[in-house]
């Protein structure tokens, strides 16, 4: 098992409903640890550069609307094989495939408003940790 960083974001729907402290509880519960952390609102231009591999979705503007719609966080999750343990943690994208107990079954309102965003592979999570993080802001810990 080697030591990783992954990309999280807590979504809108979470931030809304008060429920951020829950998902931090559980990503901490399931062993990652929390090495970069903050709370940004997102303008349009940016959250379109964020997701712009699915520009050409049919769900590509609800997206950006609803990500740019409020603050959400944005963490660095460090941990043993982090990126595959915070998606298992995540659960399906859509919501209503996502396994009772994960976090997308637990919090999501919609398919859109899935509670929370992780890197789907370790080129992934390089990528979109700098698209947030300077590597001054991420403080290793294990
Ligand atoms: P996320 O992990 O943030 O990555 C891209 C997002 O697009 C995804 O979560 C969902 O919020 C959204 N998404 C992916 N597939 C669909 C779909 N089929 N319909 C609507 N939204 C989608």
């Amino acid at each position: 098992m080697q030591i990783e960083q992954t990309l999280s974001i807590i979504k809108p729907n979470v931030i809304i409903k008060n429920s951020i402290g829950s998902i931090i509880s559980r990503l901490e519960k399931a062993g990652l640890f929390i090495v970069a952390s903050k709370m940004i609102k997102l303008n349009w231009e940016k959250a379109v550069s964020f997701y712009i591999e699915h520009k050409n979705k049919s769900f590509f503007e609800d997206l950006i609307h609803f990500i740019s719609s409020s603050p959400i966080i944005v963490q660095v999750l460090e941990g043993y094989n982090a990126v595959q343990r915070n998606r298992e943690i995540m659960g399906n994208t859509n919501p209503k495939l996502a396994l009772s107990g994960t976090l997308r079954s637990d919090y999501s309102d919609s398919i859109v408003e899935n509670s929370i965003h992780g890197s789907d592979s370790i080129i992934s999570a390089k990528k979109e940790i700098n698209f947030f993080f300077k590597t001054k802001e991420i403080f290793s810990r294990i």
